[in-house]
């Protein structure tokens, strides 16, 4: 483990989740000095395994909402390394623009705002979504998405299909994160993954390993078919050991290289 005196600091927004517990106890494997931020750090239920995580490392649990300006600049003072992956997930919403859309955005300013103050933040990584990407009107086969493409907000909003409100604000967060980027000079990365499953460390079962186990379990997801072949082929994947050519995956191994 690094000394006190050379370690970094990274700050994980939204400890309390499925991807963000994981990516804190990789970093504090990986020598870093970790603050992450919770909703509410008194309830046990949600904070049990990262106080459990403390033992391996320097690990500082801070108390923050999307919705609160003043709340990230605590946890991101002094930090280098910021992952912005905590989001308003609520697919079953009847209000959508409220549970979702608007604390998405506002989320990724409140987070980009007190990375600018720190003054020592050198890369903010955002978790985005192939929801972000992907949801247009185009059919047919051998469709080619890449950093060019956005999913139709437009499209969303007027003929609002089931679960509209997470795309929708997917796509309005990162691009309010990418503008914000440009105009306060932060060196930004969004991270676009599909769907993800695997051993989460949270008590809760979190929702996208809820819908791959629906494969098994039969219980009625909240999402498309389209997701459903996406697990088949992240499980068939993760069982031949071929994952390290997922982008979620390279993200984490690039990682290695912020130690030196
Ligand atoms: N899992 C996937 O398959 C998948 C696929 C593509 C993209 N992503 C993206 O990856 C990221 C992580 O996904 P995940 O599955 O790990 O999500 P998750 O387990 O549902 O976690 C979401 C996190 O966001 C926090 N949060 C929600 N509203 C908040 C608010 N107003 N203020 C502060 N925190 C708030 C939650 O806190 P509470 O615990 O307090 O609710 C929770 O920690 C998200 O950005 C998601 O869009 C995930």
């Amino acid at each position: 483990m690094a000394s006190q005196l050379t370690k970094k600091t990274a700050c994980v927004i939204g400890g309390t989740g499925f991807v963000a517990s994981l990516l804190v106890k990789l970093l504090l494997e990986k020598g870093y000095a970790v603050n992450t931020t919770v909703r509410d750090p008194g309830n046990q239920k949600k904070v049990a395994h990262l106080i459990a995580l403390q033992n391996l490392g320097d690990l500082n649990i801070f108390g923050a909402d999307l919705t609160d300006e003043e709340s990230f600049n605590a946890p991101i003072a002094g930090c280098e390394l910021v992952f912005h992956v905590a989001t308003p997930v609520n697919f079953a919403s009847e209000d959508p623009e409220n549970d979702m859309i608007k604390p998405a955005i506002q989320g990724v300013h409140n987070v980009l705002k007190a990375c600018s103050k720190a003054k020592t933040v050198k890369r903010v990584i955002l978790t985005s979504s192939a929801a972000a990407l992907s949801i247009n009107k185009l059919n047919g086969t051998g469709l080619i998405m890449d950093e060019k493409n956005w999913t139709d907000v437009e499209f969303l909003t007027s003929e609002k299909p089931p679960t509209w409100g997470y795309p929708a604000s997917k796509t309005l967060a990162e691009k309010a994160a990418w503008k914000f980027a440009e105009e306060n000079n932060i060196d930004l990365i969004t991270v676009i993954p599909s769907l993800m499953t695997g051993p989460s460390l949270t008590l809760d079962i979190p929702s996208s390993v809820h819908l791959s186990m629906s494969l098994i379990t039969g219980a009625k997801p909240a999402r498309s078919l389209e997701s459903k072949i996406c697990v088949i082929l992240f499980v068939f994947f993760y069982l031949f050991k071929l994952t390290d050519n997922w982008p979620f995956y390279g993200f984490f191994n690039k990682l290695q290289g912020m130690n030196s």
